[in-house]
C-alpha cells in the first residue's frame, strides 16, 4: 500500500501527455530505472505482465522461441501472452530451484541447421524466482547463461520483478544483476510499494520497439505522472528497508519450520517469500483458517505462500506464526 508521503508525491507530481513524451514525472522516473539498470533506456508500463511482454516481444519474432525455466511467471502466469500477440512460443527448462544451469540452456538452445525447429531468439531468467520462494540468481550462474546467450547471439531477458530483492540479499547494486540482461524489468508495485507500475529497460534501440508494442496492447497511457511519481518516491525510500521484509520472512520460516505437518526448505527463503508445503491440510483450508485471523497468504493443493511487506512488522510475524500454530492445531 502506498504511504502518506507516497500519496503526497503522487498528488504533487507534474504531469503532461506520455504518448507525446510530454510527462516529465514518467521522464524522470525512466531515466532513473535506466540508470539504476545500467541501461540507455526505459519505458513505464502498467505491470510485470506487461514488461515481460514487452521485453520478449521486442527480443524475439513470431516463429521463435525463448528458453525460460518451466515455473517461470512468464511461461506460468503471464496468458501466454508472447505467444497470443508475438507468435513467439517458451521453451520450458525444469529446474531444482529456478535457476537454470548454463548446460541446461545449451541443450534448449535449438539448431539452425535444421528447418523442424523453431530459432531461439532469447533465454529468459527471473531474479528473485516467485515460485521457487524468492531465491535469488547467484551471479556466476548469470554470468554463465550470458556466456551461452553470447555463444549462440541470442538475447537475455531479466524478469526482475524484485530484483531489489535480490540485490539487497546480495549486497550488489541492481545493475550488477542485471549486467547480463539486454532488458530488465523490475516491478515499482511488490515491495517497493507502489499502488501501480513496472518499468523495462534496455537499449535505445530495444526500448524503442517496446514503446511501438506498448501502443499496440494499449498501454501507451497520458498523465500518469501521477502513478511514475509512487515509483520515484519508492526507488528513494523503499529499496533500503527490504532487508526489514527479509529479516521477517527469515523469522516466520524458522517460526514455520518448528510447526508440525509444515514442511518447509529454509535455504530458499533468502528474501521476502516464504513457501512451504502442509502434510495433513489443504492449502484452501488452511488459508481461510488464516484469513479468519487476518492473515492472508496465496496458496493450491498443499503448497503454501506468505509475502513480507513494507507494513508488514515483527510482531505481525509473531500474530502470524500464532495464527498458523492455532489453524494447524485445529485440523
Ligand atoms: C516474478 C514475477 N514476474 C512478473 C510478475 C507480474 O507482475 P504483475 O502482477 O505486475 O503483472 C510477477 C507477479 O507476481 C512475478 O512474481
Amino acid at each position: 500500500m502506498p504511504t502518506p508521503d507516497m500519496r503526497r508525491a503522487m498528488a504533487e507530481a507534474e504531469l503532461g501527455d506520455d504518448v507525446f513524451g510530454e510527462d516529465p514525472t514518467i521522464n524522470r522516473l525512466e531515466q532513473r530505472a535506466a540508470e539504476l539498470m545500467g541501461k540507455e533506456a526505459a519505458v513505464f508500463v502498467a505491470s510485470g505482465t506487461m514488461g515481460n511482454l514487452l521485453g520478449v516481444l521486442s527480443l524475439a519474432h513470431a516463429g521463435q522461441e525463448v528458453i525460460a525455466d518451466a515455473d517461470s511467471h512468464l511461461f506460468v502466469s503471464e496468458g501466454a501472452g508472447a505467444a497470443a500477440l508475438g507468435g513467439v512460443q517458451v521453451r520450458q527448462v525444469p529446474t531444482a530451484a529456478g535457476v537454470m544451469a548454463a548446460e541446461q540452456v545449451r541443450g534448449a538452445v535449438r539448431p539452425t541447421n535444421d528447418y523442424h525447429a523453431p530459432l531461439t531468439a532469447a533465454i529468459c531468467v527471473e531474479d528473485t524466482h516467485n515460485r521457487h520462494g524468492g531465491v535469488c540468481w547467484p551471479l556466476e550462474a548469470l554470468s554463465a547463461v550470458r556466456a551461452v546467450a553470447d555463444e549462440y547471439g541470442l538475447a537475455v531477458h531479466m524478469d526482475g520483478a524484485r530484483i531489489f530483492n535480490a540485490a539487497v540479499a546480495q549486497g550488489v547494486a541492481p545493475h550488477e544483476i542485471a549486467s547480463i540482461a539486454d532488458t530488465v524489468t523490475f516491478c515499482i508495485s511488490k515491495g517497493l510499494g507502489a499502488p501501480v507500475g513496472s518499468v523495462l529497460c534496455g537499449s535505445a534501440e530495444v526500448i524503442d520497439r517496446a514503446r511501438r508494442w506498448r501502443k499496440a496492447v494499449g498501454g501507451g497511457w497520458r498523465e500518469a505522472g501521477v502513478l511514475a511519481a509512487a515509483g520515484l518516491w519508492a526507488l528513494d525510500h523503499m529499496v533500503d528497508r527490504l532487508v526489514d521484509d527479509h529479516a521477517n520472512a527469515r523469522t516466520l520460516a524458522e517460526g514455520l519450520a518448528e510447526l508440525p505437518g509444515v514442511s518447509i526448505d529454509l535455504s530458499r527463503v533468502q528474501t521476502n517469500i516464504v513457501r512451504f508445503e502442509l502434510a495433513d491440510m489443504s492449502a484452501s483450508d488452511f488459508l481461510a483458517g488464516c484469513r479468519e485471523r487476518r492473515v492472508f497468504g496465496g496458496g493450491s493443493g498443499r503448497a503454501v505462500r506468505f509475502v513480507t511487506h513494507f507494513g508488514v512488522e515483527a510482531a505481525d510475524v509473531q500474530r502470524a506464526l500464532t495464527a498458523c500454530t492455532e489453524v494447524l492445531s485445529a485440523s
